[in-house]
């Protein structure tokens, strides 16, 4: 605490992401990044992008790397908003669309960054209670709002809503936005992007951290109504013009077009999942059904933060949340390599004797 805070810094909480670090002798199944790495294209358009053009600014409305977006998904390039990282593109999204007189709506138990948007802008928001089978109940969201957030699948569940749930949620609620956070929607969930051409009210985004393993990278992006990204963009440009650096916008390019790599990228995880998720529940965990890169499980005999310190003792390292309660009893752990994923078996297997 410092006197020359303003009263908002005064007031933060911020976020606290999970733990880094660069040890290599740690089975690290705590951040959902991707195993496998990016695509060997990536790699490639970054070489051939480190040189003397790093001395100029890179484009500041990023038209290639939002062009091939826009072939990708169907849409035209002005309903592609790109930025630094989802985080940066939901920040811009509760500032440009979100922070209304009347509260954000979003689940109790979701992505913890909301709130703290909520608190950096000034946004008033209410949680809305997952049912008690952790899902989302659209019907719960037909109140009084400044706006909808939440992620399809949900983070930390894993648990994804179907297109026809959203839709009924977009044709119920016409006078606020309702963003989807489609963070891991590349891990077995449908999309609603191809709603964005009937709903003016709906936004999308998406990340390259997760299904595209470029997490070190920081590229996200949002489509929607060219309204809605003319808002992200008023917002952008009165912060900072060049949010995506040169090498990340040619390198996020590689990676978008490299469509093969993804989808067998996301197979393998998809499949580790599955294998995972009977494992653990063969050793007595409760494992909620995912559709993320992963799992949300308890053991109904062991505290789950007894575990997660049991397992780092053994070179593992999972995520625990205390907060909110409902999760407490849980751990979230990332879907890892096939011998990350035996790794942590036998830890858990040794832990539970
Ligand atoms: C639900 C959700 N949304 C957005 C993000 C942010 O991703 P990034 O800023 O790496 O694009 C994360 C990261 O963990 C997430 O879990």
């Amino acid at each position: 605490m410092s006197r020359f805070w303003s009263d908002v810094v005064s007031r933060l909480t911020p976020y606290v992401p999970g733990e880094q670090t660069e040890r290599q002798d740690v089975v690290k199944l705590n951040t959902n990044e991707n195993p496998y790495g990016p695509s060997p294209r990536v790699l490639e358009a970054l070489r051939e992008n480190i040189g003397d053009g790093l001395r100029l600014y890179p484009d500041p409305v990023s038209a290639r790397l939002r062009e091939v977006i826009s072939r990708r998904f169907g849409v035209t390039p002005a309903q592609v908003f790109v930025g630094n990282g989802s985080d940066e593109v939901l920040a811009h999204t509760f500032r440009a669309l979100l922070t209304h007189p009347a509260p954000v709506l979003f689940p109790d138990v979701t992505y913890s960054f909301y709130p703290v948007y909520c608190r950096l802008f000034g946004a008033s928001y209410k949680h809305i209670a997952l049912n008690a089978r952790f899902e989302i109940d659209v019907g719960d969201y037909l109140q009084d709002n400044g706006g909808i957030v939440f992620p399809n699948p949900n983070a930390p569940t894993g648990l994804a809503l179907g297109v026809p749930q959203i839709e009924r949620l977009l044709e119920a609620n016409t006078e606020s936005v309702v963003v989807i956070d489609e963070a891991y929607v590349d891990f077995g969930c449908e999309s609603v992007v191809p709603l964005v051409h009937r709903y003016p009210h709906l936004l999308v985004t998406h990340t390259l951290s997760k299904s595209y393993a470029l997490a070190g990278l920081r590229v996200g992006f949002a489509i929607g109504h060219p309204d809605l990204i003319g808002g992200l963009e008023r917002v952008k440009d009165s912060f900072n013009s060049y949010p995506v650096d040169r090498l990340a916008q040619a390198a996020a390019i590689a990676a978008i077009e490299d469509v093969g790599y993804l989808a067998a990228s996301c197979r393998k995880i998809v499949e580790s999942r599955e294998r995972m998720a009977v494992d653990m529940s063969a050793i007595g965990f409760e494992v909620l059904p995912s559709k993320a890169n992963f799992l949300l499980a308890r053991h109904p005999s062991h505290e789950a933060e007894t575990l997660s310190a049991k397992l780092r003792e053994r070179g593992v390292i999972v995520r625990h949340f205390r907060n909110p309660q409902r999760v407490a009893p849980y751990l979230r752990i990332s879907v890892g390599t096939d011998a990350q994923c035996a790794a942590l078996l036998a830890a858990l297997r040794d832990v539970l004797g």
